[in-house]
């Protein structure tokens, strides 16, 4: 994507302050998504520093699961969509990790033996989400090939825990 598309989608991006609490500044792709260029945009950018180096993409429910869904689309590979804990009938892989604003588990099924898989996500923040999500691909047999994300907030340090990130903005 050129320059311009770029900067026009990253300013289709809400900021609201103080959600979901006092203090916090809110940054939400929705506007963005429902943007066809911006979509297309966002997605091209995710994709092009991966291409043909993996063969499934992988999202965190929920706002993961849009991106990876359009990557994989975009690149023509399958899909993982990575639950919540308690949504998958018999997981075969579990990890608990630490949120911004809590803790959580992500579960998921299957054998991703030999698979080499793009982790995708809207937002790089603490960076919690993402190393879970590695663990839990390599906890099922597969290989990270890669992480992408729309938005970086670096005051959250997430960098420091997944150095390799690609992240399509920062803010
Ligand atoms: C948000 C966001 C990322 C994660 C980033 O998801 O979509 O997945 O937090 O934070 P981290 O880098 O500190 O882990 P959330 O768990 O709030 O779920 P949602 O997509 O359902 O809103």
């Amino acid at each position: 994507p050129s320059p311009a598309q770029l900067t026009r989608a990253e300013s289709l991006i809400a900021i609201t302050p103080d959600f979901p609490k006092p203090g916090v500044l809110f940054r939400d792709i929705g506007p963005m998504l429902q943007d066809a260029d911006a979509l297309r945009t966002v997605t091209e950018a995710l994709t092009a520093p991966f291409e043909g180096g993996f063969d499934l993409v992988a999202g965190v429910e929920a706002r993961g699961f849009v991106l990876a869904g359009a990557v994989a689309a975009t690149a023509g590979t399958g899909l993982l969509p990575i639950r919540k804990a308690g949504k998958t009938p018999q997981p075969t892989a579990s990890v608990d990790y630490a949120l911004e604003y809590g803790v959580a588990t992500i579960e998921a099924a299957g054998d991703l033996t030999g698979r080499r898989v793009l982790l995708v996500d809207d937002v790089l923040a603490t960076g919690g989400t993402l190393v879970a999500a590695a663990r839990l691909v390599e906890q099922l047999g597969g290989e990270v090939a890669g992480v992408a994300v729309v938005l970086e907030l670096t005051a959250l340090g997430g960098r420091e825990r997944v150095p390799d990130a690609h992240a399509v903005f920062a803010a």
